[in-house]
């Protein structure tokens, strides 16, 4: 068996993995990233497009920002397409300045990739059957395969930032770690398009027939959504009754405007709410979708799992450069603090905005009134906006 020496190894070479390697070795803190997929497989997987401030400046400080600088798109607004209107919220007005960045999880991951190639990173790929040891002893360590070999890594700390299936979170006894969980009675149905997006901005929409969102990730890459039947399969929608679908429910000036033509990637994701907590259990510390997922409605995956990093990263620079574990004991509280605003917000945008299959008359009478109440109170309006640029830190 082959042994390593490390001060920190990090399960998953996701964003959220990659991020928190890259910042620590800034600042001089050494770690391992292993990662279950090969590089291509993960850059493959298309997901989250809007990134909050937090994030961006996250980005900056792990002195990856270049790109994102140069080709993300700031955006100051989005709107809210409902009972044949299209009411806009304006971001900057309600947060003093505010705004988001469109830049798709792919192109983040894709920048963390290469930034960690530039320092000697070490990321290894498809890696098998990794487990965490010693979780409450004085040093942790984990053991994996890779080509048939066994391999061994003894380090200070453990971060699982393996994703909702992965294996950290497994690793902690059952008896401590307590789940919440809601499951949505839908899904959402993806496509990606190399066409010019119908409009500059995010458009949300509520409609009779279900829920959908259109956004991009720049001036000649759309990226669309609809809300569907969690037994629909991707395969089984043709592009054409996509975009007949996506059409219907958009208002008439906006699906008038709608350039369609082949998806290049179209997938179904279905949505759940759920925490873990806590988020740390002797040596291990959970990181991202490992330990929370929220419904995509208000963009809050990635972003949270960003904020999580953040937490973390400043908890490691207390204890391995100021001697002091202060911010490091107090990770899982801080983080699911900031975790469970983003469920909440998630959840309610979800629940504003797509239509239910069990939901009666007085369910939709209720939904209405909500969004009747938002466009009708600068104060409704601003809570939406100060949530979705993301709450500080
Ligand atoms: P992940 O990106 O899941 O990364 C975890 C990594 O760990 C993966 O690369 C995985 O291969 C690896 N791994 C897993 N198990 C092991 C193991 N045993 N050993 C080693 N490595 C392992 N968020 C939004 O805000 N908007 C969206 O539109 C959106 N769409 C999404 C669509 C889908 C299908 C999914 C699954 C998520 C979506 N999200 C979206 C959520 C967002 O993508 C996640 O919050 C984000 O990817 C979290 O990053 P992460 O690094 O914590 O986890
Ligand atoms: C995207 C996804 C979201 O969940 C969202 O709220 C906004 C944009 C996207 O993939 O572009």
């Amino acid at each position: 068996m082959s042994t390593h020496q490390t001060q920190v190894v990090i399960i998953g070479g996701g964003p959220s993995g990659l991020l928190l390697s890259q910042l620590l070795h800034c600042k001089g803190i050494r770690s391992i990233v292993l990662e279950k997929h090969t590089r291509e497989y993960v850059l493959g997987r298309i997901r989250a497009g809007v990134l909050e401030h937090g994030f961006v400046n996250l980005m900056r400080e792990a002195g990856c920002s270049g790109r994102l600088n140069r080709e993300g798109e700031i955006h100051a607004g989005f709107h809210i397409a409902h009972q044949g209107r299209l009411d806009r919220i304006d971001l900057a007005k309600h947060t003093g300045g505010e705004t988001v960045m469109v830049y798709g999880q792919t192109e983040v991951t894709r920048d963390l990739y290469e930034a960690r190639d530039v320092m000697g990173g070490v990321i290894l790929h498809d890696v098998q059957n990794v487990q965490p040891h010693a979780l409450k002893d004085a040093r942790a360590y984990v053991t994996w395969e890779q080509d048939g070999a066994a391999h061994r890594a003894d380090c200070d700390f453990i971060v699982g930032a393996d994703g909702f299936h992965g294996v950290s979170r497994k690793s902690i006894p059952a008896e401590v770690l307590k789940e919440y969980e809601k499951v949505y009675p839908f899904g959402w149905l993806g496509v990606l398009s190399e066409t010019p997006p119908v409009a500059q901005e995010l458009i949300y929409a509520r409609h009779e027939r279900g829920f959908a969102l259109c956004s991009l990730r720049s001036r000649v890459l759309s990226r669309y959504y609809i809300q569907v039947p969690l037994t629909d399969r991707a395969e089984d929608w043709s592009d054409a009754a996509f975009w007949t679908e996506l059409k219907r429910r958009l208002p008439e000036q906006v699906a008038g405007q709608l350039e369609t033509g082949p998806s290049i990637e179209k997938s179904i994701a279905p949505l759940r709410s759920f925490v873990a907590e806590p988020m740390r259990y002797g040596n291990l510390f959970l990181a991202g979708d490992a330990a929370h997922i929220v419904p995509p409605t208000g963009a809050k995956g990635l972003n949270s799992a960003a904020s999580d990093i953040y937490y973390l990263y400043h908890g490691f620079l207390g204890h391995y450069l100021q001697g002091d574990s202060t911010a490091l004991d107090r990770y899982s509280e801080q983080a699911l603090a900031r975790v469970w605003k983003a469920e909440r917000f998630s959840w309610w945008m979800t629940n504003l905005l797509h239509r239910f299959p069990q939901g009666t008359e007085t369910d939709l009478r209720l939904q209405r009134a909500d969004l009747d109440y938002l466009f009708s109170s600068e104060a409704a309006q601003a809570s939406l906006a100060e949530n979705y640029v993301g709450l500080p830190y």
